[in-house]
């Protein structure tokens, strides 16, 4: 297994009396809320562990929480990487791969996404059935480290059906049927959003959302065998009629809106 990987999870064990995650919680941009409410029991910033990567993105806190939530041991990245950044794809994973080695058994991963299914309003929730991975590579590029995973992971359920369902049920018993929908989120480089003939085409090749993460640490996580649930808010519409200039402010604003939700949601389905 690789140095950087077997380095951050020493430091992270060794700062934590090695404490033992069950589920991993990926929050994306403008979704540290969830944050709040975990009983914290460790918190790392990612500067202090070794070979992790420092987040670039101001809305992004670069944190490892380590403590409960709802009474389960989670594991919550406040802040994620990404590819626009420059990092490369294995740091881009990197934090994945160590949660899998702290112990976690599931992941929930969450992201802001524009809407391109004409069905979705601003700030809905979207759960992720599958993706499309637009990125020009991916985490599992070059050897294959067999401690981690296979060379060939299989991608036909990306995204857990028990997961999905329970999510849904979630929405359901919550009241949020009406807010949570489930599509294809696509995977694109950024940092630049898109022209309007590239929304239009993401829609014509099967996209539901589009946004710039989420899938290098979804491939990351099959890889290593984790069931994954996954969630857009969608945060700004991208479809003809109503495409206009994103403003980075009204995709937090969007997001803000919808981070109870989210939180409500995550908090359910752990709960099961
Ligand atoms: N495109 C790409 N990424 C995004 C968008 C979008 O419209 N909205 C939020 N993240």
């Amino acid at each position: 297994m690789h140095p950087s990987l077997t380095n951050a999870v020493a430091y992270i064990q060794a700062h934590s009396h090695n404490f033992q995650p069950t589920t991993g919680i990926i929050l994306g941009t403008g979704l540290g809320a969830l944050a709040r409410e975990v009983e914290i029991e460790y918190e790392i910033s990612y500067a202090d562990i070794p070979n992790f990567p420092v987040s670039t993105v101001e809305s992004h806190a670069g944190r490892l929480l380590l403590g409960t939530l709802n009474g389960q041991k989670v594991a919550v990245l406040q802040g994620r990487f990404h590819y626009y950044e420059g990092y490369t794809m294995e740091q881009v994973v990197l934090p994945v791969r160590v949660l899998k080695l702290l112990g976690i058994g599931q992941l929930f991963v969450s992201n802001a996404a524009g809407g391109l299914n004409p069905d979705f309003q601003i700030s809905d929730l979207m759960l992720l059935d599958d993706h499309i991975n637009l990125l020009p590579t991916n985490p599992l590029i070059g050897p294959n480290d067999a401690a981690l995973g296979p060379r060939f992971p299989d991608m036909f359920a990306a995204y857990d059906a028990g997961l999905l369902a329970r999510a849904e049920a979630a929405a359901q018993a919550l009241g949020q049927a009406g807010t949570t929908r489930r599509g294809v989120y696509a995977a694109v480089p950024g940092p630049m959003l898109e022209t309007p003939a590239e929304y239009r085409y993401l829609r014509t090749i099967g996209a539901d959302a589009v946004g710039m993460s989420t899938v290098p640490e979804v491939i990351a996580a099959r890889h290593l065998g984790l069931p994954v649930l996954a969630v857009s808010v969608i945060t700004d519409l991208c479809y003809p009629g109503h495409i206009k200039p994103v403003i980075i402010a009204d995709i937090l604003a969007a997001a803000a809106v919808a981070e109870p939700r989210l939180t409500a949601l995550m908090k359910a389905v752990l709960a099961k």
